[in-house]
């Protein structure tokens, strides 16, 4: 043991050397030696997964239902964008409108499949009472405009280190895109996992894609619909619960992945702790949901603040104000100001800022901050309300 101790015993000496060492050859070597970043194969192959923006064409625009679309996003050439970047089931992007001098973004799930990725992502846009974008994409965009996307971001996918190899699906409207992405990765064998999906509706006439789901042949996958109203045959009645999910999951354990409006997932949530579903098998796409901080467990009132927030980049200081029960993201965009911003939901850390003074509350749910952020002074914009006047530093 003594002779163990000795032999991984560090040389302090040479270990202190590391450090100037390394600064004395970078100020030898020349710059001659010098291969451009990106003609290291990972940070070429890093940059073709994750560019920093993508050009796409408008393709067809399909009427879903009487309030959804269904846009194809074709890769724009011309302006560079010869493929488009791989992603996962689950993933989405975030897609980047104009108004005037603003410019908006909104992330939307990719609902086409994995596996044709390089010539085509479908997203599926739903029109929401007061949504800007929603409202440019329902009525300015046509087919063959442009448009500017991010790359694929999101963890709402299946992992199968940490999934079990059955997922429960609980999918509200709209948020059956994901989960549509996840069937055809499925069936185009891009993922290997049995889902039964609880799809729940108002009514029959709301069900998206239901071409796509009365057709699926496929014993992995199974489609329930859960209408509050009318009925069919084999349909079940009502709301998604505990009850339901036990109906349909297997003895054994299972994952629950769930997307859909903003109080599905506090209800979700209540009906797994029933059911004694763990942590760790209860998953989330959160993305883009509205946070309303009014609704939230550890919400303190503002008295209907209403504040002045300054906010600088490299490139410009803007004044604007903000009210309590508003983003700082959203206050930005509303007074023209381009901030970074991808899920819009705490999650990603893109639009990760530095607040140079003043009080913001996070709501707890949506705050994905790391500990050293919440102690140096950073904040996430996208689900950060004012609770006093405040200076804000972004990335340009
Ligand atoms: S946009 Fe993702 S954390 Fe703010």
């Amino acid at each position: 043991m003594a002779e163990d101790k000795k032999r991984i015993k560090l040389n302090m000496g040479k270990f202190l050397k590391i450090i100037p060492e390394r600064l004395k050859r970078i100020k030898n070597s020349s710059d001659d030696d010098m291969k451009p970043l990106y003609s290291y194969k990972p940070n070429a192959l890093a940059a073709a997964i994750h560019p920093k923006e993508q050009f796409v064409i408008v393709g067809n625009i399909e009427k879903l239902c009487s309030d959804t679309l269904l846009f194809t996003l074709l890769p724009d050439k011309e302006k560079g964008t010869s493929s488009l970047s791989p992603f996962q089931a689950g993933q989405y992007i975030s897609v980047s409108v104009s108004s005037g001098k603003r410019t908006y973004s909104r992330p939307y799930s990719i609902c086409s499949s994995p596996s044709e990725f390089a010539d085509k992502y479908q997203i599926a846009v739903k029109r929401t009472d007061g949504g800007v974008v929603t409202g440019i994409l329902h009525e300015e965009i046509k087919q063959n405009d442009k448009l500017t996307v991010s790359d694929p971001c999101g963890s709402f996918t299946y992992e199968p280190l940490r999934d079990a190899k059955t997922v429960i699906g609980c999918a509200g409207g709209v948020g059956i895109t994901p989960f549509i992405s996840m069937i055809r990765a499925v069936k185009d064998g891009m993922e290997d996992f049995s889902l039964t999906l609880l799809y729940g509706c108002k009514k029959p006439q709301d069900a998206l894609f239901r071409d796509l789901l009365d057709k699926i042949n496929d014993p992995r996958i199974k489609i329930v619909y859960v209408f509050e109203e009318g009925a069919e045959d084999n349909c079940e009645k009502g709301i998604i619960n505990a009850e339901l999910i036990k109906k349909y999951a297997p003895a054994d354990k299972y994952s629950l992945f769930v997307c859909g409006p903003h109080n599905m997932y506090t209800h979700i949530e209540k009906e797994a702790e029933k059911l004694g579903i763990r942590r760790k098998y209860l998953r989330e796409d959160a993305r883009g949901q509205m946070i309303h901080p009014e609704k939230e467990p550890d919400f303190y009132p503002a008295e209907n603040g209403d504040y002045a927030v300054t906010v600088i980049s490299s490139s410009a200081k803007t004044e604007l104000r903000c009210k309590s029960g508003e983003t700082l993201l959203s206050a930005m965009e509303r007074a023209g100001v381009t901030a970074p911003s991808r899920c819009r939901s705490g999650e990603c850390g893109f639009c990760h800022s530095r607040l140079v003074s003043g009080v913001c509350y996070t709501p707890a749910r949506a705050d994905g901050r790391r500990a050293a952020d919440k102690v140096y002074g950073y904040v996430h914009p996208c689900c950060a309300f004012p609770r006093s006047d405040i200076v804000i530093e972004i990335k340009a």
